[in-house]
């Protein structure tokens, strides 16, 4: 089971004297349960818009996509988005930011508080319940988003450059806690990056985009979030041999492509 996306194009019609743009071509990609799918590949590839697909916003000009054997024809409570940019309500505290997709559903507030801060000890803000969101650091509002979309208990957590705005200490921090979220849960993750060194951390399985079209054209399978989660330090797991030469690897894929598409 899981999602499969079969044969799917997207073409962006012609607009405002702009040509049509082929966003994505021919992808086909399954997510098994418990799968950390990451995406890399330059800007324009179409990362955004696979997202956008499998979270039901967008729908494909052909092809098909499937989650549990159910045509994917529009947003659902089976998938969750994370953004780059935390769509956070400023007005209200992290308590009610988080049980905010409950609330929509028409849960008691009892219910919903109870489910809202177990996430919020989760994502380790526990104490933080009524602090109006805009007084937190950009770490902790993304952790907020975070724990919001996982209220809602998906099966699938799409997330789009979830750390792309934090320093890089935050980001290695929040890179290990999304991993052992995902090791508590057990969610599908769809994860889009630009950073090679996470993506390769992350993912259990990494697919490399290219633009015009968008396509995908490589995939691998990666051993290194599991050896996190088993019990090796996050920067021996990214110091190590095998962890450099895929990263070189991956690195002369990416550079190949954007001078092909040059
Ligand atoms: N709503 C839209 N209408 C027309 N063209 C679009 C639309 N959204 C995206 N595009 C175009 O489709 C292509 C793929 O865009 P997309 O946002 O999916 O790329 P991306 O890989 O997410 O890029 P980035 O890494 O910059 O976020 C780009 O050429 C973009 O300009
Ligand atoms: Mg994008």
């Amino acid at each position: 089971m899981g999602l499969s996306v079969e044969g799917v194009s997207v073409v962006y019609p012609a607009a405002d004297r702009r040509p049509p743009v082929e966003a994505l071509s021919n992808i086909n990609l399954q997510i098994e349960n418990d799968d950390f799918v990451v995406a890399l590949g330059a800007s324009g590839c179409g990362k955004s818009t696979l997202l956008n697909l499998i979270a039901g916003f967008l729908a494909p000009t052909s092809g098909s996509l499937e989650l549990d054997g159910n045509t994917v024809s529009g947003p659902g409570s089976d998938r969750a988005v994370v953004f780059q940019k935390h769509a956070l309500l400023p007005w209200l505290n992290v308590l009610d930011n988080v049980a905010f997709g409950l609330e929509i559903q028409g849960i008691s507030k009892e219910k919903r508080y109870e489910i809202a801060n177990k996430f919020i000890g989760l994502l380790g803000l526990d104490g933080f319940q009524d602090s109006p969101v805009y007084k937190l650091s950009g770490g902790m509002q993304q952790r907020v988003g975070i724990a919001r979309a996982l209220t809602c208990d998906p099966k699938l957590l799409l997330m789009d450059e979830p750390l792309g705005a934090l320093d890089a200490l935050t980001r290695e921090k929040a890179q290990e806690l999304i991993l052992n979220i995902w090791n508590t849960t057990h969610k599908s993750v769809f994860f889009i990056t630009h950073s090679v060194e996470e993506a390769l951390f992350m993912g259990t399985k990494l697919i490399v985009m290219s633009p015009r079209p968008g396509r995908i054209t490589n995939s691998f399978d990666l051993p290194f979030s599991r050896q996190f989660l088993a019990g090796t330090p996050a920067r021996q797991v990214k110091a190590s041999t095998e962890f450099i030469k895929l990263r070189e690897d991956v690195l002369k894929i990416i550079f190949a492509d954007e001078e092909a598409a040059a």
